[in-house]
């Protein structure tokens, strides 16, 4: 799906609308140069006007969900349909965040069909909480949230799929290497036609041993992407 590595920055709700477009006017020449593929995901808030402000950049913004309906009487939610019409090009599904207030799989599958409907890449998060990594039964659970994803893909085509260990997010551990291997073979294996991503702790002293494990293209960065500084030198 992608030739470029792809680095998303989710900024989740750490910055204020205009906090977020500051940081896209001042960084955005600095990092067009990049020759990966970059999406910025700020709040809902921002999303506009960050589609203005990158537009004609190579720039991509991403939303940070969507309601998994097409439209109807869902107050408060967002249509994928609304988030493409304003320049987003990606939407995060199923982020852990998203899944502890209760998403299931079986929702998050069909957040990602709408998502799709509406033209744009979803990136679906998927990842094992620390009572499984720790009863070494992280394969079936990832298998177990695949399925529904699986089933409405054709081997996971025009899909990005994001690994991200709960565990791994914003504590600064990571799987190790040698783990982080076997999920991504076994991944590559379930879902050969998607983009597949990390997330977790990625940050400028671990990105270059991150880079050279097989089948990863891109990662998914949350705290240390709302540096500049740190985030350019991931993405370099
Ligand atoms: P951290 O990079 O802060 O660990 O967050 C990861 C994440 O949840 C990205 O979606």
């Amino acid at each position: 799906l992608h030739k470029k590595k792809l680095f998303v920055a989710n900024w989740k709700m750490n910055m204020t609308t205009q906090e977020s477009l500051a940081w896209c006017v001042t960084h955005k020449n600095e990092l067009q140069k990049s020759s990966s593929q970059i999406v910025i995901c700020p709040s809902f808030t921002a999303l506009a006007r960050a589609g203005e402000i990158f537009k004609d950049t190579g720039i991509a913004v991403g939303a940070q969900s969507c309601c998994e309906h097409e439209k109807g009487p869902f107050t408060g939610q967002i249509a994928a349909q609304d988030l493409a019409e304003i320049g987003c090009s990606y939407v995060i599904a199923g982020h852990s965040e998203e899944r502890a207030l209760g998403v299931t799989n079986e929702i998050v599958a069909r957040k990602m069909v709408t998502i799709l409907k509406a033209g744009m890449t979803p990136i679906v998060c998927i990842g094992e909480p620390q009572t499984i990594y720790d009863a070494k039964t992280t394969t079936n659970f990832l298998t177990k949230q695949l399925a529904p994803l699986l089933a409405v893909t054709d081997q996971g085509a025009a899909l990005c799929i994001a690994y991200e260990p709960l565990w791994a997010i914003g504590s600064g551990i990571m799987p190790s290497l040698e783990t982080l291997k076997t999920i991504f073979a076994l991944l590559h294996k379930k879902a050969p036609k998607a983009t597949l991503l990390y997330g977790g702790s990625v940050n400028k002293e671990n990105i270059a041993s991150l880079q050279s494990i097989p089948y990863i293209n891109g990662f998914l960065v949350g705290g240390a992407s709302l540096n500049f500084d740190e985030f350019n030198l991931i993405i370099s």
